[in-house]
């Protein structure tokens, strides 16, 4: 059977990975989470003090950076892999989503992860969520959605993904962080967070997942 690319874009904690994540599992395609390879390479920037400011250090340390994806058995979850250590967990935490669009916006580390994740989608197949897929990354995408929610909704479901992670964080700080990222991800000059002229609005904010898992695969049967 024909084999596509499906890419969901749109502001931060709109469900976009949960979203991805099960319409992969319904198709038997692959899941690529392009926000932790950004939250990877934060964390290796953070780890080696890189000036982002320097160009010269940013391509350097990107040179020593590869980031993959492998298949927990345990769980089940396609887990994060930063020069091979498994950094699944490191990089949801609080203090990497303060930095990771400050790191997302510099061109050297865009470039980079954008043509690995062309190379990771080439055989298609791909269910890719992110903020520049249907517009950079696969601009030939077969099916594109950009989700949006109201920022209350979106704070409160992150605030309680962080807490079933042990992770509690005030509800106005993580307000606060998902607003100062959609702003730096929209205005970037380098592939911005914007709705390809293609892609179907998705708002979420009164959905469930199984109702935006149907709306997405209601599109990937229409383009079979
Ligand atoms: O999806 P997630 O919230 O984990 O993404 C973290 C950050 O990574 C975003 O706020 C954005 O700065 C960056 N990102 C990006 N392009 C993508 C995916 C994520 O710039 N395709």
């Amino acid at each position: 059977m024909k084999k596509i690319v499906v890419a969901l874009d749109g502001y931060s904690s709109c469900g976009k990975s949960t979203t991805a994540k099960q319409v992969a599992q319904e198709l038997g395609y692959a899941y690529i989470d392009t926000g932790a390879m950004y939250r990877a390479v934060t964390l290796y920037f953070l780890e080696h003090f890189i000036d982002l400011t320097n160009p010269k250090k940013v391509q350097e340390a990107l040179n020593n950076i590869e980031v993959s994806f492998q298949r927990n058995s345990k769980n089940g979850r396609n887990e994060v892999f930063l020069n091979g250590l498994n950094v699944e967990d490191e990089i949801r935490k609080m203090y990497i989503s303060e930095k990771v669009s400050e790191v997302s916006v510099l061109a050297p580390v865009r470039h980079a992860m954008v043509s690995e994740q062309k190379k990771m989608g080439k055989r298609r197949g791909v269910v890719m969520d992110g903020r520049d897929i249907g517009t950079a990354v696969f601009p030939d995408a077969e099916v594109k959605v950009f989700m949006t929610a109201e920022v209350d909704i979106r704070a409160r479901r992150r605030q309680e993904e962080l807490l079933e992670k042990g992770q509690l964080v005030p509800f106005d700080e993580i307000v606060e962080n998902l607003q100062k990222r959609d702003h730096i991800d929209s205005t970037r000059e380098e592939s911005p967070l914007r709705r390809a002229e293609d892609a179907h609005l998705l708002d979420t904010s009164h959905m469930t997942i199984d109702e935006q898992v149907d709306f997405v695969l209601d599109l990937v049967h229409s383009a079979l």
